[in-house]
C-alpha cells in the first residue's frame, strides 16, 4: 500500500522518538546528506537555527564521529547534553552582531547547514517575507565565513523571491540544487537550496 506524507510524518516523528533525535526534521538532513554529502568527517561545521538540536546531533553521530566541530546557534535554547570538545553552542539571534563576532570566531566553516525558521502566522505572505529575510542573513554569513569549496544547506519558503534566492546562490556556489526531502510535511510550503563548491 502507498504510504502518504502524512503517513510517513507520523513514521518519522516515531522514528525519531526511537533514535533518540528530539525533532523529526533530522530526517530532511539525513536525506540531503545522503544525496549530496555535504558534509565530510573531519569538517567544521556551522548549524544555524539549530534547536531543538536533532541536526546538531545527526552531524555529531552519523558523521563527524568525534572529529571536527560543529557551532550551533539558536534563539532558544537546544535540548542536547553537548560534547563540549566538538559541539559549541550559542543562544541567540545569528544575525546579531554579538553573534556574528563570536561565529567568525570559530570559523571559516567547511559547510554551513540552516534549518532556520520564523515563528509562522499562517499568512503566506508575511511567512514567507520572514523567511526570506532569515535565507539572504544565511547566504550573507556564508559569503563572509564558509571556506572556498564549502557546501551550504538552507531552508527557503518558497515564494515570489525564489528566482533571485536561486540567482544570489548562483553567485555565490559553483552548483545549486534544489530538495525536498521526504519528511517534509505534505502542506508545508518549505524546500531545501544546496550550495556545493562555494567559488
Ligand atoms: C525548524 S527549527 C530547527 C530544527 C532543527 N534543525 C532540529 O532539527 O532540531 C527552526 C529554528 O530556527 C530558529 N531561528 C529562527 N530565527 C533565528 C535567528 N535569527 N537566529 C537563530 N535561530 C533562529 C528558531 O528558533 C527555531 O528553533
Amino acid at each position: 500500500m502507498a504510504v502518504s506524507r502524512r503517513d510517513t510524518a507520523d513514521y518519522y516523528t516515531l522514528l525519531a522518538r526511537k533514535e533518540g533525535y528530539p525533532a523529526r526534521s533530522v530526517y530532511k538532513l539525513k536525506e540531503i546528506q545522503d544525496t549530496f554529502s555535504i558534509i565530510k568527517r573531519g569538517d567544521i561545521v556551522l548549524d544555524v537555527g539549530s534547536a531543538p538540536g536533532s541536526w546538531t546531533l545527526f552531524i555529531y553521530r552519523q558523521i563527524l564521529k568525534g572529529t571536527g566541530k560543529i557551532v550551533s546557534v539558536d534563539l532558544n535554547k537546544i535540548e542536547l547534553t553537548l560534547d563540549s570538545n566538538v559541539i559549541t553552542f550559542f543562544q541567540g539571534d545569528a544575525f546579531s552582531e554579538e553573534i556574528m563576532y563570536k561565529l567568525l570566531d570559530l570559523g571559516p566553516y567547511d559547510s554551513i547547514v540552516s534549518d532556520a525558521a520564523p515563528m509562522t502566522t499562517g499568512n503566506r505572505t508575511v511567512d514567507t517575507a520572514r523567511s526570506e529575510y532569515l535565507v539572504s542573513n544565511v547566504i550573507f554569513l556564508a559569503e563572509k565565513i564558509l571556506k572556498k569549496n564549502g557546501n551550504l544547506v538552507l531552508k527557503v519558503f518558497q515564494g515570489s523571491s525564489m528566482k533571485e534566492i536561486q540567482d544570489k546562490m548562483k553567485s555565490v556556489f559553483s552548483k545549486v540544487k534544489q530538495i525536498k526531502p521526504k519528511a517534509c510535511r505534505n502542506d508545508s510550503f518549505e524546500i531545501y537550496m544546496v550550495g556545493l563548491n562555494k567559488k
